[in-house]
């Protein structure tokens, strides 16, 4: 079978290298000739783990090419699919399709009768009608089925999310483009994912409706995290505690500096925009956006405060700066609020990444960028953690400490025991934690754990009374 993919970020590349690794023939179409240069060469322009990989083997084994051309690769693809990118266009928050147009009628002219296109780009509910729509015009007579294949995948498990999708939906308009969508997720199904048809409009909305709930389920556990704090409570057993509702679930219960992206931030927006448009503004999404925007101004304001008259001149030691671990993506990422308003207050930053420095260069200036976390720390003031990368989890604290001039550590991702940090002389903020915390030792038993703990409490019970004899003999 012979797939096209338009668009090589994040999506297409992934789709088109796991479409190629199932063993179907696939051209990744891109019209950045740089990138299309780039791939050829068999370098990966974004930091995914498993993909380069899964790339190399496949160019080598031949089923996967990269063009800039349109022309043949769609014309002989039994389906196409659209993954190019809709950012957000203003700030009323409507994504901008121009790029999405743009493929299309390029595409158009390729198209075979009987074609099937998939739309993977985030798009409004009624796109793929108007796309459908479009391509009627361009070409009339033409038959072609235009789908809806919104795509779930998160950076840094792109390739694992994408091969074992939980679910993959498909907003069809015929039977034909079920057939077709059916033949090319088989092998996913053979391992255990589900393929879900649906209208097209349902699958457009089910992919805004997934992402604002998940952002909107984020923003709730970070305004719990800011109660817990000022209430005495510790925000990592309470999500803890209502995860184990299964009504709630225990995932994106992650107390942060607030979710960014190349999605929450705009798709967000984006439902929020349409539902305006629709004549039934969402308030809960709309203070998702608001909650979460104030949410990164509100942690840079804390360390300023912190670090009082002393702030002008200080020195601190940012920890990450891409939005999520596992990734060199900085869209919208925290550190792009936080660091520029901690220099607005006439602090020096310093900062380390092991994989973002390059694309945040463009993003932030007057930043002293280290080679490694200890050397972000070198003089700091305050260390402030704001993507939990395993490097920083696996630092040693009191080499951290032992380059500061200062004792403030702001871990803005939970990722040290804030018992440890203070026992080695830090000053500790982390998230969603009180000082005033009671010393409780959250600890969940079953009965199997009950039964051990009985086990072993007689077991030291006889081996005491025994030593007793011993000694007493
Ligand atoms: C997200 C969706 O998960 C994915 O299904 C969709 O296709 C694209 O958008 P992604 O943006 O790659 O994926 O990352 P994700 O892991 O969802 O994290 C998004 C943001 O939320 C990050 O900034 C992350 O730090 C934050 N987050 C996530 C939290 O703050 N707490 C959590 O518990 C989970």
């Amino acid at each position: 079978m012979n797939i096209a993919i338009i668009g090589t970020g994040y999506v297409g590349l992934v789709s088109g290298v796991c479409f190629a690794g199932l063993g179907f023939n696939v051209t990744c179409i891109d019209i950045n000739e740089i990138t299309v240069s780039s791939l050829k060469s068999g370098r990966v322009p974004i930091f995914e783990p498993g993909l380069s990989a899964l790339m190399e083997r496949a160019v080598t084994r031949g089923n996967l090419t990269f063009q800039s051309a349109y022309g043949a690769a769609v014309s002989n693809a039994d389906i196409v699919f659209l993954a190019v990118g809709t950012p957000m266009k203003d700030q009323a928050g409507e994504p901008d399709l121009s790029a999405l147009c743009k493929a299309v009628d390029a595409l158009a002219g390729a198209l075979r009768d009987g074609a099937v296109v998939a739309v993977k780009s985030t798009v409004p509910v009624g796109t793929n009608e108007a796309l459908a729509a479009r391509i009627r015009k361009l070409r009339p007579g033409l038959r072609v089925s235009i789908a809806s294949n919104p795509e779930f995948l998160r950076e840094g498990s792109a390739v694992a999310d994408f091969l074992h999708a939980e679910r993959v939906v498909c907003g069809v308009p015929d039977d034909r483009s079920k057939r077709v969508l059916t033949a090319v997720y088989q092998p996913l199904c053979e391992s255990g994912s589900k393929l879900v048809f649906t209208s097209p409009k349902n699958a457009e909305l089910s992919k805004y409706a997934a992402n604002a709930f998940l952002a909107m389920k984020i923003s709730f556990i970070n305004e719990v995290a800011d109660v817990c704090e000022l209430a005495g409570g510790d925000i990592t057993d309470v999500a803890a505690i209502i995860g184990m509702d299964n009504r709630i679930g225990p995932k994106f219960l992650e107390a942060g500096p607030g979710f960014g992206g190349s999605c929450f931030p705009k798709d967000t927006e984006a439902f929020a925009a349409a539902a305006r448009a629709y004549g039934v503004p969402s308030a809960l999404i709309e203070a998702v956006i608001t909650s979460n925007n104030a949410r990164k101004l509100k942690l840079a304001d804390r360390i300023i405060a912190a670090l009082g008259a002393d702030c002008e001149g200080a020195c601190v030691a940012v920890l990450g700066v891409a939005f999520k671990p596992d990734t060199d993506d900085v869209r919208d990422a925290p550190a792009l609020t936080i660091i520029p308003k901690l220099q607005a207050a006439g602090i020096r930053v310093q900062a380390h990444d092991p994989e973002a420095g390059q694309a945040a260069l463009r993003h932030l200036h007057d930043v002293v960028w280290c080679d490694t976390p200890l050397d972000a720390a070198q003089d700091a003031d305050a260390i402030v953690v704001l993507t939990e990368w395993d490097l920083y989890r696996a630092t040693d604290l009191k080499d951290l400490k032992s380059r500061m001039r200062g004792r403030f550590m702001f871990d803005y991702r939970n990722i040290f025991s804030a018992a440890s940090a203070c026992a080695i002389g830090f000053d500790y903020t982390g998230i969603g934690l009180s000082p005033q915390a009671d010393d409780a030792v959250f600890e969940v038993l079953d009965a199997e754990a009950i039964a051990k703990r009985d086990h072993d409490a007689l077991d030291r019970t006889c081996s005491i009374s025994g030593q007793d004899l011993v000694e007493a003999g």
